[in-house]
């Protein structure tokens, strides 16, 4: 993880935020890089859920929601984790994670085990974000950061059951971020308290939601394993009725082996009826499904949930590589090629060449009205590619002398090294096949 993190810093991925201030515990800013990985991973999302799909829409809801539709989906009673404060180093903990924590005075132990510690006893901590709204801090002003999207979702169906024409079983998906107050955030990206959710909440007959819970599990496991993480490190975890949320009639989390160990990177839930019928009840507003022939019924939901930066933290995990190639070190981020944040390197082998940068110059120009492309002329070719490797660049696109006698250029792929040649005019059907092509981890599953 330390590897990951620091080469996110030092190639602009992510970084932590309010640094010229000393930062901000657990909050962190994307650079270039890591807003082309982030949009990639947002569209291809976007492509399964809704694009490729004939029975999802997409919705954008606001962030700030009516202060009682917290109270209809039980976060402002429930959503709260238990919280521990030591007297004596002034740390805070989940008292319900304490194994997972180090005490304050003597990391080698929980807080609990070391003969200095003295713990208050547990008390609810609610993770919502308090916000006002209007001017004066007034009875009724208050309102919240919402804390997932799925309930802009809910709030909507009557809305999209009638705009969008749609009849059970169909779904609403939305992409935006979410905001909880968590007490021991951390682990980089994994647990932070401003996140990216893509959720999906798929409403169907309730007596086929055991049927679509298992289809939306295989699905979700379909997507990773097609944006080319490793079957391996990826696994089901059906979580024991204890264990689920006040709204769960049954829950699977697709955990990814994190650097942390087994780590819920996703979850699919079956909510059943809980939200609906909560959310009729508070605002009087009858949310159900009413059939051409008058059938009527509240939907069950089955909603797959997840964040971008768990999703992110999984893929540079699995991508990461280093290698020795010719007695020099590279260090590689094998993402897939339609997850990586830039698609192709465009490189005049020499800088100072003026035919070799037209013509890598006018190669670039055609690329990237379609693609995310870069060029890079800057130092030694080596240095160059190493670069590209670093951030993940699956193929660099190189101008040579070669290039001014026929027309012809380098194509070098990141993950087998192999070099071909290849005319200019056919480089951008080459990259658009590419693209196309099946991709696997080289490394095995
Ligand atoms: N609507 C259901 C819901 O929000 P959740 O299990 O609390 O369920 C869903 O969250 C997903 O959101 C998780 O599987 C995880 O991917 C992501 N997530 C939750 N809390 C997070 C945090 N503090 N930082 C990053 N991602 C988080």
């Amino acid at each position: 993880m330390e590897k990951i993190v620091s080469l996110c810093r030092r190639r602009g991925f992510v970084f932590p935020s309010s640094e010229i201030y000393g930062g901000l515990g657990s909050t962190y800013d994307y650079g270039h890089y890591g807003v082309l990985l982030k949009n990639n991973l947002k569209a291809r999302w976007f492509e399964a859920m809704i694009l490729e799909r004939d029975d999802i829409v997409a919705l954008d809801s606001a962030v700030i929601l009516h202060p009682r539709v917290w109270e209809a989906s039980g976060h402002v009673e429930g959503f709260t984790d238990p919280l521990v404060d030591c007297r004596t180093c002034k740390l805070r903990f989940r008292a319900d994670k304490l194994e997972d924590s180090q005490c304050g005075r003597k990391p080698s132990k929980h807080p609990g085990e070391f003969k200095e510690c003295d713990l208050t006893e547990p008390r609810q901590f609610n993770l919502m974000f308090e916000t006002t709204v209007g001017p004066v801090q007034e009875a009724g002003s208050k309102a919240y950061l919402r804390p997932e999207t799925a309930q802009g979702i809910f709030i909507n169906f009557k809305n999209v059951l009638q705009l969008a024409r749609r009849r059970p079983p169909f779904g609403i998906a939305q992409i935006g971020k979410s905001f909880r107050n968590e007490i021991t955030p951390g682990n980089f990206l994994f647990r932070v308290r401003e996140f990216e959710q893509m959720e999906m909440e798929f409403f169907v007959p309730p007596a086929d939601s055991e049927r679509w819970y298992r289809y939306w599990i295989d699905e979700r496991l379909a997507w990773y394993l097609r944006y080319g993480l490793r079957r391996g490190r990826l696994r089901v975890r059906e979580h024991g009725p204890e264990e689920r949320s006040h709204y769960s009639q049954g829950t699977s989390d697709i955990e990814y082996l994190y650097p942390i160990g087994w780590s819920e990177l996703e979850g699919v839930a079956n909510r059943g009826d809980f939200d609906l019928t909560r959310h009729t009840e508070f605002s009087t507003t009858k949310l159900e499904y009413v059939g051409p022939d008058g059938e009527r019924y509240v939907p069950h939901v089955i909603e797959p949930a997840v964040s971008l930066e768990r999703i992110i933290v999984a893929m540079l995990v699995d991508g990461y590589d280093e290698e020795v190639v010719g007695e020099r070190e590279r260090t590689v981020l094998r993402f897939h090629p339609q997850v990586a944040p830039v698609t192709a390197a465009i490189l005049p082998l020499i800088a100072k060449d003026e035919g070799m940068v037209s013509k890598a110059r006018s190669l670039y120009e055609e690329l990237r009205k379609r693609h995310s492309v870069e060029y890079d002329d800057n130092g030694a070719i080596g240095r160059r590619y190493r670069r590209q490797d670093e951030i993940g660049t699956p193929w660099a696109f190189t101008i040579d002398e070669q290039t001014l006698a026929d027309d012809t250029v380098t194509v070098r792929d990141r993950d087998s090294l192999a070099q071909e040649r290849l005319p200019i005019a056919g480089v951008r059907g080459w990259l658009d096949d590419a693209l196309e092509r099946d991709w696997h981890p080289p490394k095995g599953d």
